[in-house]
Formats: C-alpha cells, sequence, structure tokens
C-alpha cells in the first residue's frame, strides 16, 4: 500500500491532507495574510536561526527578491554551483544578471579552489547552495568572498536542520533563503523563506512582500489538492500492469484537468519568468507550512535515523557514499556510481523511485544555452551527474524499506 517514491509527496501524512481538506472548504483564509505572519515566528522559533524572516510562494521568488534587493541586475555576475536546479541561475537571469558557474568537491558543493578562479570585477554575490542537506565549505567560501568583497547568500533549500561546525545552516551569513516545495525538507507544495540578521535589508524585504501580488484562487486551488490528490493516488502507483497504472493514469488526469501544477513551469526551463514567481505566501499554505514546521524534529530525526542505515550497510566498494556527519539532515542520501541508470532503471521496473538531482550540471532546462552554463566548465558537476543516485529519507519510508533499498543495491 506505501509505495517506495522518492518525489511524490513525501512529506505529506494523513494530518497533512486532512488540514488540506479543511483548508479547501475555508476559502476565506487562503489569502489571510495573519496565517502567514504566523508561519514567519513560527519559523525562526522552531528552526533557532536568527534573523528577520519573510515569506513568499517559493525558494525561486526568494532568491529572485534577494538579489533584487541588493541591486543586482543588468551587467553584474551571480556565482552559483553547476550541480543544480534551474531555478537558482534563473533568479539572476530574471534580474538581468549573468550567472557563472563553479565547479563542486565530494560534498556536491561549491569548490571554494575553483571559486576562487571564477570572480571577476563583476562578481557581486555568491549562491551558497547546500545541497542534499550536507553544508558546504562555508568558512573557506566566506574568506574568499570577504577578500573580494561579495556578498554571500545561503541557498538552505535541501538543508532546513543541518549543522555546520555546530551552528546552523542558514545563519552562517547574513542572508538565505529556504523552499517548502513539494520535496523539500518540509513541504507546503510551493513556499519559501527569506532570512537575514541586516536590518536595513529587512526593511526592504518587508517593503517588497507589502507590494507582492497575491496569488489567484486557481493556483492556490491548485497547491491545495495536491497532497489531497497524491494521498488517492500513492496507494495505486504500482497497481496495474508495467508501465500502466491506475496510480500514474490519475496522476496523468489531475495534470491535465489542471487540477494540480508542475513542480517548475514550462517557461522556466528556457529561463522564462512564470507570471506567479515572484508573490506572495497565500494563507492557506502558510497554514500547511505550519504544520509541517511543526513536525520538523522529527522529520530531521528520522532522515539522521535512516542515513546511518545507509552510511553502515551500503557497499561502499561498489558505491562512493557522502560524508559520515551527525549534523546533516539529508534531505536524499547521495550516492555515486558508474552503473547509475542502469539501477535506477532496475528500482523503477520493481515500483521504487529514486532521485536523480542532479543528472547534468542544471535541470530540468529544455535549452541548455540560456543557462549559460557552457559544456565542459565544470567537469566534476559533470561527471557526478552520471553517476547521481539519490536515496530516500522521507518520514514515512520505514526501516523495512531501507533494507529493501539496501539488499537491491548490494546485489
Ligand atoms: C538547490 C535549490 N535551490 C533553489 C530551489 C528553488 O526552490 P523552489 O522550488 O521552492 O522555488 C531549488 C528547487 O527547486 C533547489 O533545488
Amino acid at each position: 500500500m506505501n509505495p517506495i517514491l522518492i518525489s511524490i509527496s513525501p512529506n505529506t501524512e494523513c494530518d497533512d491532507v486532512l488540514m488540506a481538506l479543511k483548508i479547501l472548504f475555508m476559502p476565506w483564509k487562503w489569502r489571510d495574510d495573519k496565517y502567514t505572519k504566523q508561519l514567519e515566528s513560527l519559523f525562526v522559533k522552531v528552526t533557532g536561526l536568527t534573523g528577520y524572516a519573510f515569506a513568499v510562494n517559493s525558494g525561486r521568488s526568494s532568491l529572485y527578491l534577494i538579489l533584487k534587493a541588493l541591486g543586482i541586475g543588468n551587467g553584474d555576475e551571480v556565482i552559483n554551483q553547476a550541480f543544480t536546479c534551474v531555478a537558482v541561475p534563473n533568479s539572476a537571469i530574471w534580474n538581468g544578471a549573468k550567472p557563472v558557474y563553479v565547479d563542486i568537491d565530494d560534498t556536491y558543493n561549491i569548490d571554494p579552489e575553483d571559486l576562487e578562479k571564477k570572480i571577476t570585477d563583476k562578481t557581486k554575490a555568491v549562491i551558497v547552495q547546500h545541497t542534499f542537506g550536507i553544508p558546504a565549505k562555508f568558512e573557506e567560501i566566506k574568506e574568499i568572498a570577504d577578500r573580494h568583497g561579495i556578498l554571500v547568500i545561503e541557498d538552505c533549500a535541501h538543508a532546513l536542520g543541518s549543522i555546520y561546525k555546530g551552528k546552523r545552516v542558514g545563519s552562517l551569513g547574513d542572508i538565505s533563503f529556504f523552499s517548502f516545495g513539494r520535496d523539500k525538507c518540509i513541504s507546503s507544495v510551493f513556499g519559501g523563506m527569506i532570512l537575514t540578521k541586516d536590518k536595513k535589508l529587512a526593511k526592504k524585504f518587508g517593503q517588497m512582500q507589502n507590494e507582492l501580488p497575491q496569488p489567484n484562487l486557481f493556483w492556490i486551488k491548485q497547491q491545495i489538492l495536491h497532497p489531497i490528490i497524491m494521498a488517492l493516488v500513492k496507494p495505486f502507483y504500482n497497481f496495474g500492469l508495467g508501465g500502466f497504472t491506475l496510480g500514474k493514469l490519475m496522476l496523468v488526469l489531475a495534470q491535465r484537468l489542471r487540477l494540480l501544477s508542475f513542480p517548475v513551469y514550462a517557461s522556466e526551463k528556457y529561463c522564462g519568468q512564470p507570471n506567479i514567481f515572484p508573490a506572495k505566501m497565500p494563507g492557506a499554505l502558510s497554514l500547511l507550512a505550519i504544520n509541517q514546521l511543526k513536525k520538523l524534529a522529527k522529520f530531521v530525526a528520522h532522515r539522521k535515523k535512516i542515513s546511518k542505515i545507509y552510511n553502515e550497510k551500503v557497499s561502499k566498494k561498489k558505491f562512493d557514499l557522502p560524508p559520515d556527519n551527525n549534523g546533516i539532515s539529508f534531505l536524499r542520501y547521495p550516492i555515486r556510481s558508474n552503473k547509475a541508470i542502469e539501477i535506477k532503471n532496475k528500482f523503477k521496473s520493481k515500483g521504487i523511485l529514486l532521485g536523480d538531482w542532479y543528472n547534468k550540471a542544471v535541470v530540468p532546462v529544455s535549452d541548455l544555452s540560456c543557462t549559460q552554463y557552457i559544456k565542459g566548465k565544470c567537469p566534476s558537476a559533470e561527471n557526478y551527474s552520471n553517476q547521481i543516485i539519490n536515496l530516500p529519507t522521507y518520514i514515512g519510508l520505514t526501516e523495512k524499506d531501507v533494507m529493501q533499498i539496501i539488499n537491491m543495491l548490494n546485489e
């Protein structure tokens, strides 16, 4: 009844579905900012992160607004790593700036040595991604950035709950952002949070947030329906013959009927900016995020327990494993193999969906040239993208599921 699916609403539990059902029938709450204010104060309280928090309707809206608030635009360069989501370079592109790609090291994050090489006199900021929840080498990166007078922005889309050298990821620098996307650390289907310790910037974000439009009611309804429809789809995901299953049919139908929205809009794959980004975090999604935020400690403890089992039991002879560090809350547990594609397909044929973040230097894109990534410029990122397999750590995954995955991998 509970297939192993890394990307299908992985954080959603029964209480989240009930909450979504309740909200669905209370449309007067959908755009009530009161709940968004509650989310912002709860976020700081629950995470223990310091700073002023501003919720918006996605991580990409957060990053777009951060760059705008910093005055980054035409003629400026923004550094981000290769092995990333197109939402990251798009935020620079949408502001008229140029994304510049740095290669990664074996933490799947910025390689400080390559960072130093990519800085020019046009570089205004560096986006430090903590991929899969693994903290980047922040001290080294910050030292380089400070020496060149470059601003540092932490991308904590994967890393809510991770610890770096005793400090919470997200408060390492002056400014950071988080994602509450459908497959992130906590989920309200879409959602994001900007966090800053800088009072002046906070004032600016407050003004920007006030001026944002509310998403339209149709969009909000699509997001509220997401956990409900996924709860109906999941039990039937593998019910059928071969590739044709009832669950997949239900999913396609729901998308065709526009009951659901896609996580990345078609225009974004060509670096376009959909109207919906940036927008206010609607009250309805804030309520979903609050319900999830209250469970953050439980989610983090579970992710740590599962990744410990992977670390102990996945064959180190057959796979490259990530660093073993108790501070890491792995959103997904990355392993590498030269047979990655074959392995992911084998699992798929058994009804188990593993992840492929990131199976290219920038994903998902229909036109790589718009991202301004040049093939061959970040060889480690390209190499790892051919070998990557993401293992699930989400709350519904049982130890029996984990052992099934491990046994299949080691075979
Ligand atoms: C590393 C990274 N940064 C930023 C984002 C953007 O977050 P969101 O999907 O909430 O816009 C994503 C996700 O898609 C991501 O993977």
